[in-house]
């Protein structure tokens, strides 16, 4: 399977380190023989080998230089949209910055791989967020598939749960924490560290998105809710359709005056159904502490699900991260060839 890394950053990576990592057990246990034939970054460059590209050399060129252009004998003049459309592969991994207002670059991106007949595999949450109606709908039209099984939760597979493993389920309603970086900014400012820094420790360790207003003004986690709406509840909503407040409001005094009340603050995602109408919002709640939501601590992420049939089932595990997020990559790679 020859593939594209399009945006080679924190995620593009990760997914990097796994395949090196993983190789031989994926053709073992998968028959999944993956050879990534070009990688693009807005910053580190382009490269291209049809041959299959040498990722280890790959990643420690970059380890040395930040640029990718180094590597000899690979290097691609042109951008992530000329190798899309100009280089030939199986699928397009998108992993380039969202942007979710816009879903820019990254829908470009994922409309052209998908009419050149690639599978798209993406982490993104803004084309999924804006378009994923209309993306599944042109996926299906060239007869691949489009996977984002990483968009939400990173790799703790959240989506897969809710659209296959619960297949004959109704579900009434879902909510939880869906933001890493907020749920770390809260737990070490509970712990005493002040705001900024707290938020610098995010960035540094992976979590937090490019330009991380998206993570503490809640628009990652409306982002979230808005997938989980219309892929879990079929319904067609855009993120602007809904209800968003965001951290920046809780302050050490009322995290404080929240302990004093056996209680800690939570950015709390909900989807849940109002008769026939599907609604979405995203807020701050200061939780019990026997709330089972309210243990869940750092860039941990989890989600609480009822319905018809189990009643409330929780799932917890990693929601950002190098590793994490590049797995959901890999499992969507693995899984490409089920229902649509
Ligand atoms: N910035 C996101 C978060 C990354 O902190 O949850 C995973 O979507």
């Amino acid at each position: 399977m020859r593939l594209l890394l399009i945006g080679f950053g924190t995620v593009g990576q990760g997914l990097a380190e796994l395949l090196i990592e993983k190789r031989d057990a994926l053709v073992r246990d998968y028959g999944l023989n993956a050879r990534v034939v070009g990688i693009a970054d807005m910053l580190k460059g382009s490269i291209v080998d049809p041959r299959g590209l040498p990722l280890d050399r790959v990643l420690a060129s970059l380890a040395a230089d930040g640029d990718l252009r180094h590597l000899s004998g690979a290097r691609f003049e042109g951008g992530a949209l000329d190798m899309i459309q100009t280089v030939d592969a199986d699928a397009m991994l998108e992993a380039t910055y969202t942007d979710i207002k816009t879903g820019q670059p990254a829908t470009g991106h994922v409309r052209a791989a998908l009419e050149r007949g690639m599978h798209v595999v993406t982490t993104n949450k803004g084309p999924v967020a804006l378009h994923y109606h209309e993306l599944r709908r042109l996926a299906a039209a060239h007869g691949v598939r489009f996977l984002f099984e990483g968009a939400v939760m990173s790799g703790t597979p959240v989506l897969n749960l809710v659209r296959t493993t619960l297949a004959g389920s109704s579900i009434h309603e879902i909510q939880g924490i869906l933001n890493g970086t907020t749920n770390y900014i809260l737990t070490q400012m509970e712990a005493g560290l002040d705001y900024g820094a707290a938020l610098a420790q995010a960035q540094a360790l992976g979590y937090a998105e490019a330009v991380p207003d998206a993570d503490v003004l809640g628009w990652d986690a409306l982002a979230k809710v808005t997938i989980l709406a219309n892929v879990a509840f079929g319904a067609d909503l855009r993120p602007a359709d809904s209800p968003c407040l965001c951290i920046t409001e809780i302050t050490p005094a009322k995290i404080d005056e929240a302990r004093a009340r056996g209680q800690r603050y939570k950015l709390i995602g909900r989807v849940w159904r109002e008769g026939e109408a599907v609604k979405a919002a995203v807020a701050p709640q200061s939780l019990d502490l026997s709330h089972p939501l309210a243990g869940v601590s750092g860039a941990t992420n989890a989600l609480t699900i009822s319905t018809d049939t189990l009643g409330d089932m929780t799932i917890i595990g990693p929601g950002a991260g190098r590793r994490a997020t590049g797995f959901s990559m890999l499992i969507d790679l693995i899984h490409r060839g089920g229902r649509p």
